[in-house]
C-alpha cells in the first residue's frame, strides 16, 4: 500500500534527524486502537556498545517496558504504529518540531516550526547524545569512569549508560513535582555517589533548580572520597554524610532516593520518606533478603518455591508489591518499572512513589497485603512493621 505523504515525509525526518545527529526525542500519542493499557510511546536516542540505538519505551498505567531498536527497525515500527495504534507523534530535534495528527478517518496533517529553544538543546548532548557529558567531567574523572579526554573508559560504558538512563528517567520524575521552590533530596545508602553527584549536576547545573542534596551512607571511607570530589567540583549544595539510614533524621524533606541499598535498608529510606511526606520516593530495590527468609514453605506455591532461583525471584515480587500497597496506603501512587536493560543486571527494577493529596483506602489495602502474606506464609515485612 502507497504510504500516506505527510506520513512518509514525517518518517523521512525521523531518518535525517537521526543520520545527521539532531534527534533529540519522539513522543507517540492519542492512542486510537493500542493494545491493553498502553498510554503512549517515547522514543530517545542511545548508543550500545558503541552503536547508534533508538530506545522505545513504551509507558502503560502501571509499568514502564523499554526496547532498543536499530534505526531502520524503528522506521519500520512508527510506520506499522502511525495511525493504526497513534494518532499524534511528536518529533522533536535541535533545530526543529514536527507534529503529526492524524484523525480517526485517517487524514494525517504535518505541522513544522523551527526550534532554537534554550531548554531543548540544554537537555541534549548533541555530540554523546547523553544528558552527562564526559567532556571535562571532574566527578566522573574522579571516580574512575573517564579519563582525563572525557573517554568513556571500556569496562565503565555500562556505568556511564545506567548514569545516564538515571538522570534521564528522574528528569521525567522531576517534572511531575513542584520545583519552584528549594528541593531536599536525600540519597540514601549513596555508595561511590556516580548516581549522587550526576543528579545535582544536572538539576542545579543544566536544569538551573534549587536543590540541596545529601548523600547518606554507611562507609566512612566513601563519604571522605565522595566530600573531597565534591569540594573539587564546586557543588556547594550536594553533601555526603557518614551515618546509618535508621540514625539520619531532617526537618524536611521532598525526595527521598535508595538506589540498590541493601535488603531492609530499602525498607528504611522508604519508610523516612513516608514519615518526612516527601513528595517522590525513588528505589531500586536489591537483595530482598528478609521476605525470603520470613517466607514460609509449606504454601500452595511449592511448586515455585522449592527451586532456589524461583524463591529469590519469588520474594522479590512480593516484598516490591508489599512494598508498593503499604506506599499507596499512605496516601502514594506508585510505578514499577525496569529502568536499565536486564542484560547489565537483573537489580535494575525501579518502584517511585509520587505523593497524591488523599490517603489509600487503608482497609482494602491492608486487607491485600494480608492475603498476600498468608498466601506465601509470609510472616512479616520490615517496611510494614516500622509503620506499624
Ligand atoms: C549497592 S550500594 C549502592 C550505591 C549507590 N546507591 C548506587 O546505586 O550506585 C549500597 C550502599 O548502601 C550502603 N548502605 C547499606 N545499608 C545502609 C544503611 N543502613 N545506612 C547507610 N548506608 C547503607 C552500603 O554501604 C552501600 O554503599
Amino acid at each position: 500500500m502507497q504510504a500516506n505523504p505527510q506520513k512518509k515525509e514525517f518518517l523521512d525526518l525521523f531518518q535525517e534527524m537521526n543520520s545527521q545527529g539532531k534527534f533529540i526525542k519522539l513522543t507517540l500519542s492519542k492512542v486510537f486502537k493500542a493494545q491493553e493499557d498502553l498510554k503512549n510511546i517515547y522514543i530517545v536516542p542511545v548508543e550500545i556498545k558503541a552503536e547508534q540505538m533508538l530506545s522505545f519505551t513504551y509507558r502503560s498505567k502501571t509499568q514502564d517496558q523499554v526496547k532498543n531498536y536499530s534505526l531502520e527497525q524503528a522506521k519500520a515500527l512508527l510506520s506499522d504504529l502511525l495511525g493504526c495504534s497513534f494518532l499524534q507523534a511528536l518529533l522533536v530535534s535541535t533545530t526543529s518540531e514536527c507534529q503529526l495528527l492524524i484523525s480517526k478517518k485517517g487524514k494525517f496533517k504535518l505541522l513544522k516550526k523551527q526550534s532554537n529553544s534554550v531548554a531543548t538543546v540544554a537537555s541534549h548532548n548533541k555530540e554523546k547524545k547523553y544528558l552527562i557529558s564526559s567532556d571535562n567531567n571532574i566527578y566522573l574523572q574522579k571516580l574512575g569512569v573517564c579519563d582525563a579526554s572525557g573517554r568513556v573508559k571500556d569496562k565503565q560504558q555500562d556505568k556511564y549508560r545506567q548514569i545516564n538512563r538515571y538522570v534521564e528517567l528522574m528528569s521525567s520524575w522531576f517534572a511531575k513535582i513542584d520545583t519552584s521552590k528549594k528541593l531536599q533530596i536525600v540519597d540514601m545508602g549513596s555508595g561511590k555517589g556516580y548516581l549522587t553527584f550526576a543528579l545535582y549536576d544536572y538539576l542545579h547545573n543544566q536544569l538551573k533548580l534549587d536543590v540541596s542534596i545529601t548523600g547518606v551512607e554507611l562507609r566512612g571511607n566513601l563519604v571522605d572520597l565522595c566530600n573531597s570530589i565534591r569540594t573539587e567540583c564546586g557543588f556547594e549544595n550536594l553533601q555526603f554524610i557518614s551515618k546509618d539510614i535508621n540514625d539520619f533524621t531532617s526537618e524536611e524533606i521532598d525526595v527521598i532516593i535508595a538506589l540498590h541499598a541493601c535488603d531492609t535498608a530499602t525498607d528504611l529510606a522508604i519508610y523516612k520518606g513516608i514519615k518526612a511526606n516527601a513528595e517522590l520516593i525513588v528505589c531500586a530495590p536489591c537483595c530482598h533478603k528478609q521476605v525470603r527468609k520470613d517466607m514460609g514453605t509449606s504454601n500452595t506455591f511449592k511448586a515455585i518455591t522449592k527451586h532456589g532461583i524461583f524463591e529469590e525471584r519469588q520474594a522479590e515480587m512480593l516484598t516490591d508489591a508489599i512494598r508498593s500497597l503499604l506506599m499507596e496506603r499512605e496516601g502514594y501512587t506508585t510505578k514499577a518499572f525496569e529502568f536499565i536493560s536486564n542484560e547489565h543486571t537483573r537489580k535494575n527494577v525501579m518502584l517511585v512513589g509520587r505523593k497524591l493529596k488523599e490517603s489509600g483506602d487503608t482497609e482494602a489495602i491492608n486487607l491485600e497485603i494480608k492475603n498476600l502474606k498468608d498466601s506465601f506464609t509470609i510472616k512479616r515485612q520490615e517496611l510494614e512493621d516500622l509503620l506499624a
